[in-house]
């Protein structure tokens, strides 16, 4: 197999790893490889890096994962989730920021998302938009717990996935202040639905994960909170990271046990 062609990765690079974590920020990823050194010890290797698309292969006993980021939103995961499938990856873990719009949430709490809303265009060229954006319930299952051992305080629900930062989160501290009708008072909305929280990359994954058989989640720290403020600070946003690398890292092994769930990866067992 030649190499794919964002990614510019090819299968034998990858060593048959199944799993990969993927921020959005590709200089998250040397980050949360040492992380996982750190926690299971083994070997990191930078395998690729091409515009937004940096991987790393990380090995300890006899496993191997990716971390890969996916830039940001949803036209850009969707490249990344593509071609780590067609690579032989089935299982994501998006390890994110976001911004929370609950009340009880505080900043450096993480939220495991359960299900998005499909806020984004990407996602609705792979399903119709009535088909839900769903995390795959061994992931969620595997970061509750992890949330758990490492005490970090955490919330499962929720999350608006929206192809833009600022009209699409209703924020109106943009260049011309203006927010179309569609989403005015939509925060607001969100909010009184019980929706948690604010991303852009959930709703590509979680909606091609689902299509294709495969097993995604993401677990995000929370870097502002929009029922208070609108400034991220940058302790904030070092905290909230801080805190999704954390779970993120300590899910792994919990994911690796849980195994394969995709119709492909048990064929080819
Ligand atoms: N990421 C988002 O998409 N929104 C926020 O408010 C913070 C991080």
């Amino acid at each position: 197999m030649t190499k794919v062609y964002h990614l510019n990765l090819e299968k034998k690079q990858i060593q048959k790893a199944r799993l990969a974590l993927m921020p959005g920020d590709p200089f998250r990823v040397p980050k949360i490889a040492e992380e996982i050194r750190n926690i299971y010890g083994g070997e990191i290797q930078p395998l690729a890096w091409k515009r937004e698309y940096q991987t790393y292969l990380c090995q300890f006993d006899a496993h191997k994962l990716l971390v890969t980021s996916t830039g940001i939103g949803g036209p850009s995961t969707s490249i990344a989730i593509e071609e780590l499938a067609l690579l032989g990856v089935d299982t994501f873990l998006r390890v994110g920021t976001t911004g929370a719009i609950q009340k009880q949430v505080e900043i450096g709490d993480v939220i495991i998302t359960s299900g998005s809303v499909r806020l984004d265009g990407a996602s609705t060229h792979y399903a119709p938009i009535q088909y839900p954006a769903l995390a795959h319930h061994e992931v969620v299952n595997a970061l509750v717990e992890a949330a758990r051992s490492q005490k970090i305080p955490y919330h499962v629900g929720v999350t608006a996935s929206a192809d833009t930062f600022y009209p699409g989160q209703e924020r109106y501290d943009s260049y011309t202040g203006y927010v179309i009708r569609d989403f005015q008072g939509s925060l607001q909305e969100w909010q009184k639905l019980g929706v948690l929280n604010y991303e852009m990359e959930t709703a590509a994954m979680f909606t091609m994960a689902g299509v294709m058989g495969l097993r995604a989640g993401c677990v995000a720290g929370v870097i502002v909170n929009r029922a208070g403020r609108e400034n991220i600070t940058a302790a904030d946003l070092q905290l909230g990271e801080h805190n999704a690398v954390r779970a993120a890292a300590a899910a792994v092994d919990l994911l690796l046990k849980a195994g394969k769930t995709s119709k492909k990866a048990k064929k080819a067992e």
